[in-house]
């Protein structure tokens, strides 16, 4: 959740130990707000208000409650962290509507294989699964499929490629509110169809509010996996410092536009990262060479 903190920085540190993100000044995307006496009355209007009372000063509910009747208030620092944090899992995630324009599609890149794509994509997937989105990671990799071993799943896949009414039964719920959705067993990979992928997404769109695509390596030579990278709206290239190359890097930003992700959607994710053998400058630098304005 993003707090705006009014004046009670000493909750500071243990409000980011919960996970949530402190923000010092008014933005849009603020959730709550956490104030004290003397600063509640600055609290902008509209946002759930947290009040830290703390000296002992019971008698001030009344004051805060008075001018703001939906203020909640405490007069133990450790309680108002527990209350606003139960409040972010408070809703049922799985009865949430799914607007199609909130899904968010998280996408894998890389031309080596074994460098982390996967690792990375259930990273990713894990983390963003516990922090309340209903999302599900898609074993792209066709023809080197492993996302289901890794959750000791072992039987025949459905192959849902050419009929999406087919996802729900390829679907398994592998933890809370994260899905696996493996590769189908019987799959030829060079005989997919873009058309299909794309429709995929959709579908999956509809269902889930994040989708983390887990892809093979070299995905220019795949044009199945093209309308992936065209859709995505992240789309981290994984490199593995050990095996790093500037001039691969380079060639990243060109093959990711090839396929149709364009700049402001594309990150790099250093894997195995050691700042003694290369600077995130230099990385960062090889991602853009060959990114014209
Ligand atoms: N940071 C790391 N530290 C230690 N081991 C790692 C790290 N990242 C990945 N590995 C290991 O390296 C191996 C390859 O990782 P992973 O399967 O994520 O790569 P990949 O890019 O998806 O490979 P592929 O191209 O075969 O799909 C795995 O055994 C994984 O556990
Ligand atoms: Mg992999």
């Amino acid at each position: 959740m993003r707090i705006l903190n009014l004046g009670t920085h000493d909750i500071t540190i243990e409000l980011r130990n919960q996970g949530h993100i402190i923000v010092p000044e008014l933005s849009e995307s603020v959730d709550s707000v956490v104030c004290n006496i003397d600063t509640y009355k600055l609290a902008p209007d509209g946002l759930p208000m947290f009040v830290l009372l703390t000296g002992g000063n019971k008698m001030m509910i009344w004051r805060v409650q008075k001018d703001y009747p939906e203020a909640h208030c405490y007069m133990d620092t450790k309680e108002l962290i527990n209350e606003l944090t139960a409040k972010v899992y408070e809703v049922d995630i799985a009865e949430l509507p799914i607007n199609k324009q909130d899904s968010l599609i998280v996408t894998s890149y890389a031309n080596k294989g074994g460098v982390g794509k996967t690792t990375t994509a259930l990273s990713i997937a894990t983390v963003v699964a516990e922090q309340g989105a209903k999302t599900v990671i898609v074993d792209m990799d066709y023809g080197g499929a492993n996302l289901a071993t890794f959750y000791n799943i072992n039987r025949e896949f459905i192959n849902y490629i050419a009929d999406t009414s087919l996802l729900d039964k390829a679907l398994f719920k592998v933890q809370g509110n994260l899905y696996l959705l493996p590769s189908p067993t019987d799959i030829v990979p060079n005989s997919i169809e873009p058309n299909n992928i794309y429709k995929i997404l959709m579908a999956l769109k509809a269902k889930f509010q994040v989708i983390v695509c887990d892809t093979p390596p070299s995905p220019w030579d795949k044009k199945y996996i093209h309308p992936v990278y065209a859709n995505s709206d992240i789309v981290y290239a994984v490199v593995k410092q050990e095996k790093f190359s500037i001039a691969e890097v380079k060639t990243y930003s060109p093959q990711l536009m090839a396929m149709g992700t364009d700049r402001d959607r594309m990150r790099i994710v250093l894997n195995a990262y050691n700042p003694k053998l290369i600077s995130l400058q230099q990385i960062e630098a090889a991602l853009n060479a060959n990114l014209k304005l």
